[in-house]
């Protein structure tokens, strides 16, 4: 006989299938339901359904999928036109872009080839750096086809009209530099283009990714006066990617089989959250001893210096880039789920008056919550230190 085990079904179980972008949970008969769950569903509108639930009929292809497949089969070099590309999720009237660098540029690449925005307006005070970028990614549009349009200059007052402002301005370690020791330089440059974020673009959502990111974060929250929702800081994708992948690598899978966050700081106080850590859906540590995954949680908080001592002039710009636009894809629905990232804490965690990389969920608006996971002691202890840690250096 086909006995199925019954279930507990917690508030970490509702969570996950949050984090997975599920709207449903199928609860089976003789399945136990925690009071902390149905909380938690009601909060991430998460429907908790009586199973077992109908599943859908297998589609069949339409005409024209089953006949690119015969012909295909015919003869395997023919090559079937590319599915037209459905883009998901609002697409953004004007992104802006303060910093043109390597950051800047590899986003408004990413951006304009996933039809995320009409207009990019990328920005930065060294003459000539912003316009060749744009007019560079103009260029391609001849075969991307793109319907975005970027623009580039050196005034910040561009940053009018935009919907998000991405900040990556700013100096960049050098080889052996902690992001701590930028902290005066760039704190110039965060507060003057909050200046002109509070006169130019008062409901725009504005990511901040120039290091220290935590600190910048702050800085731009007062500078700007805007509400905690508009000022987030970027770095928890960045790290969580860089901690799924060092999972990976030890564990010999895909990183696609990995789930894994990176919260805390966006420095030596990061916090790789082991606890919530899964390979194919089980605990990690069923795959990796715990020196294989301190070894995970050291190559994450150690990614970025790792890049910069190979570059020596420069820090990382491709994941951080499609990192930024993981942010921007939640904000405009086209990915579900919690994302991490860096945000003033009111409460959530037991922390207040300071930013921190926690998961979120994101809107047009910013963010929209802060999700409280069941973390280990341990972890929750990290969590404030990081929050000790940049009040203090903020002073
Ligand atoms: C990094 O971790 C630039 O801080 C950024 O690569």
């Amino acid at each position: 006989m086909n006995m199925k085990r019954s279930k507990v079904i917690g508030s970490e179980h509702v969570s996950d299938a949050a984090n997975r972008g599920r709207r449903i949970i199928e609860v089976m008969p003789g399945d136990i339901v925690t009071a902390q769950a149905r909380e938690s569903a009601e909060r991430l509108s998460i429907a908790l359904l009586d199973g077992p639930l109908e599943r859908p009929a297998v589609v069949r292809a339409d005409g024209a999928t089953a006949a690119r497949r015969a012909l295909y089969r015919r003869n395997p070099k023919w090559l079937a036109p590319s599915a037209a590309r459905v883009p998901t999720g609002q697409r953004l009237r004007r992104v802006a872009l303060v910093g043109a660098g390597g950051v800047g540029s590899n986003v408004a690449h990413l951006l304009a080839n996933s039809a995320a925005a009409d207009e990019i307006a990328l920005i930065d005070i060294t003459p000539g750096l912003a316009e060749s970028v744009a007019l560079d990614l103009n260029h391609a549009s001849g075969i991307t086809r793109t319907r975005t349009v970027a623009s580039g200059g050196t005034q910040l007052s561009a940053v009018a009209g935009a919907q998000v402002i991405v900040v990556s301005a700013g100096r960049p370690r050098t080889p052996g530099m902690t992001r701590a020791a930028l902290l005066d330089v760039n704190r110039r440059i965060i507060r003057a283009t909050a200046e002109a974020i509070r006169v130019n673009a008062q409901n725009a959502v504005v990511i901040v990714v120039t290091n220290p990111l935590d600190e910048m974060t702050v800085e731009m929250l007062r500078a700007t006066g805007f509400p905690r929702a508009q000022v987030l800081g970027m770095a928890g994708t960045l790290d969580s990617s860089r901690f799924r992948r060092a999972l990976a690598e030890q564990a010999g899978v895909a990183v696609s089989d990995v789930e894994a966050i990176a919260l805390g700081s966006h420095g030596d106080e990061m916090a790789p959250i082991v606890s919530g850590s899964k390979i194919r859906g089980r605990p990690v540590t069923e795959f990796l001893s715990p020196e294989a995954i301190d070894h995970c949680v050291t190559d994450a908080v150690t990614g970025g210096g790792q890049v910069v001592a190979l570059r020596k002039t420069g820090s990382a710009v491709l994941a951080p880039a499609h990192a930024i636009v993981e942010v921007i894809d939640h904000m405009r629905g086209a990915r579900a789920g919690a994302v991490p990232a860096s945000v003033m804490l009111e409460g959530e965690y037991g922390i207040e008056g300071v930013v921190l990389g926690v998961p979120c969920h994101l809107g047009l608006g910013g963010l929209i919550e802060v999700v409280e996971l069941s973390l280990s002691a341990a972890e929750h202890l990290q969590l404030k230190t990081a929050a000790d840690a940049i009040r203090g250096r903020l002073g």
